[in-house]
């Protein structure tokens, strides 16, 4: 499966997002291959990270311009059960061409103001790759989410999703939590971090979770599971 972490917005959680995907998918025994084509390198740097700290399973990946996507992507998607490609916030030619070749794309949304503005952006963007990729498929979870969501807000972006054939509002809520970043630090997934909110680490699975719903090949994960206990999943759509 190929799975795009896209947005308009920076700063917004697109690579602490890929990169627990691709680790998430490794653990589950899939091969994962990660491409990483944003400048800042940060989804690269974090699998340089995991290798230098002997993190298994390892996740190879590449650092490249968007230009030379689809050219990596034609050599090594073949090889790989998944690939997961880290994008800029730029609606460049690369993050374009990254929805191009995807199963899925995953937009993270950060409640605020300006959030709606900027789905509906990438909304257009997904709509343009669809010419070309009709089988693509958006999901979109809001992330960094403190306290109680702003209710207007959040009916507003569910009624646009909902109104959205290609797209689903995932389940769950990414809560701003700062293990995720401290996890990140250490070249690991929120699940492999031990002192991890163990709420992060739910969220993180059901996200997973809501992908295996449109690809029931995933396999399930035990040895996640084993990190949550009872009470795991707070659903897959709204
Ligand atoms: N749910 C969260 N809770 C708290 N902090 C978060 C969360 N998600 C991401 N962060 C932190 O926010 C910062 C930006 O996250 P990240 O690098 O994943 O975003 P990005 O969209 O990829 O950014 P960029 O546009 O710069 O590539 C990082 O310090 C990260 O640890
Ligand atoms: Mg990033």
């Amino acid at each position: 499966m190929i799975v795009t972490v896209a947005s308009n917005r920076k700063q917004v959680g697109k690579t602490t997002i890929a990169v627990n995907n691709a680790a998430i998918r490794a653990l589950a025994g899939r091969s994962v291959y990660l491409i990483d084509i944003d400048p800042n390198k940060s989804s690269y740097d974090w699998t340089l990270k995991r290798q230098s700290f002997n993190v298994q399973p390892p996740i190879p990946a590449c650092s490249i311009s968007g230009k030379y996507l689809k050219d990596t992507f034609d050599k090594v998607s073949s090889n790989y059960n998944d690939v997961v490609i880290d994008t800029d916030w730029r609606d460049s030619k690369g993050s374009q061409m990254a929805l191009e070749v995807s199963d899925m794309v995953i937009v993270p949304v950060e409640p605020g103001p300006g959030s709606l503005a900027c789905l509906k952006k990438m909304a257009k963007r997904i709509h343009a790759a669809r010419a070309n990729n009709p089988a693509l498929w958006a999901i979109v979870v809001l992330v960094r989410a403190r306290g109680a969501l702003p209710i207007a807000e959040f009916d507003a972006i569910r009624n646009f999703v909902g109104k959205e054939s290609s797209m689903a509002l995932a389940g769950t809520v990414i809560r701003d939590d700062k293990s995720l970043q401290k996890a990140f630090d250490d070249g690991l997934a929120v699940f492999e971090y031990k002192t991890a909110d163990r709420r992060s680490v739910v969220e993180m699975y059901d996200l997973y979770r809501a992908q295996r719903r449109k690809s029931a090949a995933l396999p399930s994960l035990s040895r996640v599971q084993k990190h949550l206990g009872k009470g795991a999943s707070c659903g897959e759509f709204i």
